[in-house]
């Protein structure tokens, strides 16, 4: 998720793109660039923040039309080179672009034997080069003819020298259209232009748009289209938020985007993601999952998954713990979690596996991250940048990694692979129901927010869902939460229990089902109030518990993914009925750089 802007008017060009980009630092912030057309194109571009970008610039910028990026890198690490804008070989053609380009390798080879030289690892830089092979006089049609060629999302600007024009186009990435008094800009989002205007129009996909100073024409396959003039009402922090009231809030709704464009940035479900040797009879002996945090969280639903499909024993560790007892060999393999790619334990975690050498695969969101610098193999999440500091979207972009690590290796007939490779595709969708039902879930948040203590309890793969499901509460609440095994608690925290103390038990249709519905039994026994997580069209829970929360049916190994979402979102509106600051709690910071 990178931001992009465009402008043509009469306004000084250089404080309008770096204002309209600095509002935009929420989509992506590890690399920006501008390009104006003055007497030929001026293209600027550095690895730095947009206020640290704009000091380096010329103090006067000459130009009436230009473009700019802040970018979230995904191809190619952040630096000026893999910074945008991209230009064409003859550089009269410059793109900004947020989105994914899959085909990009094949278009750059193809490119590549017709002559055009690359310079950056982007996959954005096949644009321009397509734009300028297609160019004969008209930029419009080069753009389309250049699009037709392109798989994957996209919105770009694209700005030629001379052109008193912008062309722009989208599919699967967000554009809009901002209009003022002769002059007009271009956004992926609307906090961009709020300083300037709050007319605005929504480009739909596979709309390409011709924007000059005086003039706006949209035309969608070759035929002009008209699209809808909106008024913006909102402030720039709201519109930042997408209208959510924080970024968590926003962040827990983009998880089935965030679940497409993960899987989606996998090839196939045969073609490793990533080479786990230990799967496949190479006399490495064992499987090592590390991290901290959130992350270690998904690191116990990696154990539980691939102990399931590879039938071999995996080992978790947290990174923390590990780097001063833990031990492995050049026998182990190791997959270390970590969403920033910054987390000091999780970083030293991996200089010491490999100091014992061991060969390390890195799951991360962050292109360009420590962590994915010192690593062998690295699996790219595709969540985008996470602001909240509580991890939502970020986990289950991980899940989704650790399914794509293991399904090619699963000891399983092709037949069950195909079904779970298409209930892995249908994940989106049933995300969706759960965010669906908030309005329910939200219900149960009054009755939590008004406890001290409260245990989450699961079996199984969803064991770790409990622990997620009370770090999110304990995160942001500031209510004491512990994630428990439900088979545990007889051992100790039922000394605990009682009326004030609530327990949330998720029951997955598995072959723990029977043995959750025992410990609710011995819950109530002990007068706690219970809300449990049951599979749609199950009537036997709901006798036992207090009160349900329906999920989706899914296949049993998917279940921490519409359960997770239900959690996060109780723990958001418990968090909120206690009027807490829910983006930013105290004491805690998004990347934990220290030991
Ligand atoms: C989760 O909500 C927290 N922000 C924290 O536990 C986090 O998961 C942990 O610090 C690990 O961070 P990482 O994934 O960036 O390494």
């Amino acid at each position: 998720m990178c931001g992009i802007v465009g402008y043509v008017g009469e306004r000084q060009i250089k404080p309008v793109l770096i204002n309209c980009l600095s509002r935009l630092e929420y989509r992506g912030y590890d690399s920006c660039g501008i390009a104006v057309s003055r007497d030929g194109l001026k293209v600027y571009k550095d690895a730095v923040r947009v206020n640290v970008f704009d000091k380096t610039l010329p103090q006067l910028l000459d130009g009436k039309i230009g473009i700019g990026h802040t970018r979230w890198a995904t191809h190619g690490e952040p630096s000026q080179l893999n910074a945008h804008p991209h230009c064409d070989c003859t550089g009269k053609i410059a793109v900004v672009h947020n989105g994914i380009i899959n085909n990009f390798q094949k278009l750059r080879r193809q490119l590549a034997s017709e002559g055009h030289k690359f310079i950056s690892e982007t996959d954005t830089e096949v644009i321009p080069h397509l734009i300028e092979k297609y160019y004969e006089d008209d930029l419009e049609e080069a753009v389309a003819m250049a699009l037709r060629e392109v798989e994957g999302s996209y919105a770009i600007v694209v700005l030629m020298a001379g052109e008193p024009k912008l062309v722009v186009a989208r599919k699967d990435s967000p554009l809009i259209i901002a209009i003022g008094d002769r002059e007009n800009f271009i956004a992926s989002d609307v906090p961009a232009i709020l300083d300037y205007t709050s007319r605005v129009i929504y480009l739909e996909d596979d709309d390409i748009g011709v924007v000059s100073s005086d003039n706006i024409e949209v035309s969608r396959h070759g035929v002009a289209v008209d699209r809808k003039e909106h008024q913006i009402l909102w402030s720039i922090g709201d519109a930042q938020k997408g209208g959510y009231e924080h970024f968590m809030l926003k962040e827990i709704h983009e998880q089935p985007k965030v679940i497409r464009d993960t899987i989606g940035g996998y090839v196939s479900a045969t073609e490793p993601v990533a080479s786990l040797a230990i799967a496949g009879g190479t006399g490495l002996e064992e499987l090592l999952i590390l991290a901290c945090g959130t992350s270690y969280h998904a690191a116990l639903i990696g154990k539980y998954l691939m102990e399931d499909l590879f039938r071999v024993s995996v080992r978790t560790e947290l990174a923390s713990e590990f780097n001063y007892w833990g031990h492995a060999s050049s026998r182990s393999q190791s997959i270390v979690i970590t969403q920033s790619g910054e987390t000091a334990d999780a970083l030293k975690t991996i200089k010491r596996l490999k100091e014992e050498g061991c060969r390390v695969i890195v799951i991360t969101n962050v292109v360009g991250s420590t962590a994915s610098r010192i690593t062998d193999q690295i699996v790219y999440t595709r969540a985008g940048p996470e602001i909240s500091v509580a991890a939502t979207k970020s986990f289950i972009a991980q899940l989704m990694a650790l399914y794509w690590l293991a399904l090619p290796y699963a000891k399983i007939d092709i037949r069950r692979l195909d079904s779970l490779v298409a209930g892995l595709r249908q994940l989106p969708g049933k995300v969706q129901q759960v965010l669906d039902n908030e309005a329910v879930i939200s219900e149960y948040a009054q009755q939590l927010s008004k406890s001290e203590n409260v245990f989450f309890i699961g079996r199984g793969i969803n064991f770790p869902v409990a622990l997620e499901g009370a770090l999110k509460l304990k995160e942001i609440s500031y209510i004491h939460a512990e994630g428990y095994a439900a088979g545990e608690l007889k051992h100790g925290p039922f000394a605990l229990l009682g009326s004030n103390t609530p327990v949330v038990a998720i029951v997955a249709r598995d072959n723990t089902y029977e043995a959750m519905l025992t410990n609710i039994k011995e819950v109530k026994a002990r007068r706690s109030p219970v809300i449990a997580l049951v599979e749609e069209g199950d009537e036997v829970v709901g006798e036992v518990a207090d009160s349900v929360i329906t999920v989706p049916q899914v296949e049993a190994i998917f279940s921490p993914v519409v359960n997770t979402v239900v959690l996060q979102l109780l723990a958001y509106y418990t968090a909120k009925e206690r009027g807490c600051p829910i983006d930013f709690p105290r004491n805690l910071a998004k990347s934990v750089t220290v030991e």
